[in-house]
């Protein structure tokens, strides 16, 4: 027999040991479900690019955020997907918006047992599909925006938001927001901040979640793939204005960005794992080319291990149902 001082496949002989010596761990808490809510829709609308993943009615969207308490998630964040859009995209601070009635109907039916988040941005609700207003050459005019934005974040909060999602990529939308937020007597919102949100093929299914009607691309925007040291700029000038919560966007193409983020931030830092990452999980899954489970807990604990403190992910209730003890009942003693 070798004599060998170190042998690390001792801790791993059996799964008491591994799950002793484990240094991540998934809790519930830590997910967020990001879900989809369809003005005019009395039935939940299949999306066929996300297997499982629905564009909800009203009353479908209550019930998953109930589930959502049972399931011990510690979020929800909610996009709208309205009937009409236009240049300005009013539907985003309509109190009677699809958005802003969903948050309202959310909030009565769950309270404060569930974080209830808000998207902020207008992608969904301008007809050409940018995330702010355009300028009148076609380009998306910044501190226009931002003025969209603060009447959009006074909406939300109004009709129960306790987070709000700056999903825009504006210069200066964080303070703009906050002040917006803090005149109107809603200091206790919260910002999450999309601080690191990348241009990314990887939100090609969300495009028809939310029936996007997107000509081109947010490259003007979004960050360019090829950096990271824009992303700590992002992250350093968003904290500065105030961000409670900061965001890395896309999850598992990103966890080098994710991971310097998590070690320079201050306050919790999220990552979201975005619709083509669930796609690209989901169609290798339905070729039986890899174990569907363990793929999702797997992407999901890279995650966590990269850095998130917390994780918006369209696994999160099939996670967190995963992730709770079976509770057995207690052995007599002899
Ligand atoms: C913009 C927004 C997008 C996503 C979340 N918020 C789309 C985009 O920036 O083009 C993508 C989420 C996903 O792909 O799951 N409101």
């Amino acid at each position: 027999m070798e004599v060998l001082a170190q042998r690390p496949r001792r801790l791993r002989q059996t799964p008491a040991l591994r799950a002793l010596v484990a240094q991540t761990r998934l809790h519930p808490a830590d997910l967020v479900l990001p879900v989809f809510v369809r003005e005019g829709v009395s039935e939940a609308q299949p999306i066929g690019s996300m297997p499982g993943v629905v564009q909800h009615g009203l009353d479908s969207l209550v019930a998953v955020a109930r589930e959502a308490v049972t399931a011990g998630l510690g979020g929800l964040m909610i996009f709208g997907v309205p009937a009409t859009r236009d240049e300005s995209g009013s539907g985003a601070d309509d109190p009677d918006g699809i958005l802003n009635v969903a948050l309202r109907r959310v909030r009565e039916a769950v309270g404060d047992d569930l974080v209830v988040m808000a998207d902020l941005c207008l992608d969904e609700f301008t007809d050409h599909g940018h995330c702010g207003v355009l300028d009148s050459q076609g380009r998306v005019d910044n501190d226009r925006t931002l003025v969209r934005y603060a009447s959009m974040a006074l909406a939300q909060a109004a009709a129960g938001a306790q987070v709000v999602g700056l999903s825009g990529m504006m210069d200066g939308q964080v303070g703009h927001v906050r002040e917006a937020l803090d005149r109107g007597g809603f200091t206790d919102t919260i910002i999450l901040a999309y601080a690191a949100k990348y241009a990314s093929g990887f939100y090609g299914p969300f495009r028809e979640a939310v029936e996007s009607t997107l000509q081109g691309d947010r490259s003007t925007y979004q960050q360019d793939p090829a950096n990271t040291t824009e992303s700590l700029r992002e992250v350093a000038l968003d904290l500065d204005q105030g961000a409670d919560i900061v965001m890395v966007k896309p999850a598992l193409p990103y966890l080098d960005i994710l991971s310097q983020v998590a070690q320079m931030s201050p306050v919790p830092v999220a990552a979201y794992q975005v619709s083509g990452e669930y796609a690209q999980i989901e169609a290798a899954a339905a070729h039986g080319w890899i174990d569907r489970e363990r793929v999702m807990m797997e992407s999901l604990i890279s995650i966590k291990r990269a850095g998130a403190q917390i994780i918006l992910t369209y696994y999160a209730l099939e996670a967190a149902r995963l992730l709770a003890p079976n509770p057995q009942p207690p052995t007599p003693s002899p």
